[in-house]
């Protein structure tokens, strides 16, 4: 059952520092990389949140042994497709994309088949997108719904390396082809749009032979296929994704400041902080480190009198994909008209977020002028909601939830929002940390 918040009162003014938990990209990733492992990984701040502990379940359901301590967690990998499992599995990606999409890269050299399913949210997301290219690789799908989970996975005994472009800029279908790569004779090839690039930084941590070649729009990865990969112990650094809700916060309430400790500001993941900055967000990066490749990072920051509105170049889109809500509303308290384009793939998360994005924002008051592709939003810097606004079940979009809270806390008027548990999926100490910073 879920739960619902209320909120009728906008935050005080704040000064506080706070942690946010693991990143989940790389938590994902980080176990099942140790799932192909040799031997005992170990991971600290790896993030417990649904989606992680769904692929936990997953590799357990693989037959690799997880042990789960209060600040560690350990995976003791049986090696490159390790996998040893009964016939008739099922695996649950929950409400996990990059789950689903990614496990199945791992899967193609499955002798057996194996079922693959998810929830509502997920069960109304194409898979074509990652199946299309396993295919190639030499693995057979089932789908029972055309392009939809639930689907059935069954191996190959000789899988090749491909030659594969990607062009939606999506880190899921090309992770889930390098993940492919691993387990495949020969060498695979990628031509991919850019998108976020942990796989692709843990690859060249745990040297396993990819080259990468950058140009403008493209990355070019060659990936050869490892004897070993080593048990690999990991840091997991707090999620940009869920600071983001912290720096619009601040951003939006008065006369505040906010630390937060200790973020992955890998650059293809920062598109939010070079957002905001443009809109005029006051938002400074202190002590800058190097940790395997990825860059870390505190992020200061403090509330703006004034935001003015954007034209967001395309460019910035993958770098953002997962903030645009929060974006949305960042716009929504901007003096003039945003203007958001080539976002049609915000319709292809969770749930439908730039169709629900728009609606929110209209039940906020704002007007907005909506295309399968973009948004232009009318900003009100001076925005005071007076009205009852209910959030629902959107698909229990967890970023709908907390773009709805933030919303609430810094735009006046009643809220309900629905779906509390949402924030399970990928943050769930989001309201603990909201009440950290109310309290004096
Ligand atoms: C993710 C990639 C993005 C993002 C998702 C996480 C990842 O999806 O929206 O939340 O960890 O690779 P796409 O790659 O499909 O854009």
């Amino acid at each position: 059952m879920s739960s619902t918040l209320l909120i009728n009162k906008k935050i005080k003014k704040f000064n506080k520092k706070i942690k946010v938990p693991g990143d989940k990209s790389l938590s994902i990733r980080w176990v099942l990389l140790a799932s192909q492992a040799t031997g005992k990984s170990k991971a600290q701040g790896l993030l417990m949140s649904e989606d992680v502990l769904a692929a936990i379940n997953s590799i357990k359901k693989l037959g690799i042994k997880v042990k789960i301590r209060k600040n560690y967690c350990e995976i003791f990998g049986n090696g490159i497709n390790g996998f040893n499992f009964q016939k008739n599995l099922t695996i649950d990606a929950k409400n996990s994309g990059t789950l689903g999409r990614l496990i199945l890269g791992l899967l193609i050299k499955s002798p057996n088949k194996i079922k693959l399913i998810g929830d509502k949210s997920l069960s109304k997301r194409d898979f074509s997108r990652v199946t299309r290219p396993l295919q190639e690789f030499g693995a057979k799908f089932y789908y029972k719904k055309k392009n939809k989970l639930p689907l059935s996975i069954l191996g190959s005994n000789s899988v090749e390396g491909i030659n594969y472009l990607e062009n939606k800029g999506s880190a899921q279908c090309k992770s889930s082809v390098m993940l492919a790569a691993i387990n495949s004779s020969g060498s695979t090839s990628i031509k991919a749009k850019k998108s976020r690039d942990h796989t692709e930084l843990l690859f060249r941590y745990l040297k396993i032979d990819i080259k990468i070649k950058k140009t403008k729009k493209y990355d070019f990865i060659d990936i050869k296929q490892p004897k070993k990969i080593p048990a690999f112990n990991y840091q997991i650094p707090g999620d940009i994704s869920s600071s983001a809700f912290f720096i619009a916060l601040t951003t939006l309430a008065d006369d505040s400041e906010l630390l937060i400790k200790n973020v992955n500001i890998n650059p293809s993941r920062i598109g939010i902080i070079k957002i905001l900055k443009k809109m005029g967000a006051k938002i400074l990066l202190k002590n800058q480190k190097n940790y395997r490749g990825e860059r870390i990072s505190d992020i200061f920051i403090k509330s703006s009198k004034t935001l003015r509105a954007i034209n967001c170049s395309s460019e910035l889109n993958s770098s953002a994909i997962d903030e645009f809500l929060i974006i949305f509303l960042i716009a929504a308290r901007a003096k003039g008209i945003s203007y958001f384009k080539d976002i049609a793939e915000l319709n292809q998360k969770e749930s439908p977020r730039l169709d629900l994005g728009s609606k929110i924002l209209n039940m906020m008051g704002i007007k907005t002028e909506l295309t399968k592709n973009s948004i232009k939003i009318y900003g009100q810097p001076n925005l005071e909601i007076k009205k009852i606004i209910t959030i629902k079940n959107y698909l229990k979009d967890h970023r709908i939830f907390m773009m709805s809270t933030i919303a609430a806390l810094t735009c006046g008027g009643k809220w309900k929002i629905h779906n509390k548990d949402s924030i399970n999926t990928s943050f769930p100490t989001f309201l603990k940390i909201i009440k950290e910073i109310k309290n004096k």
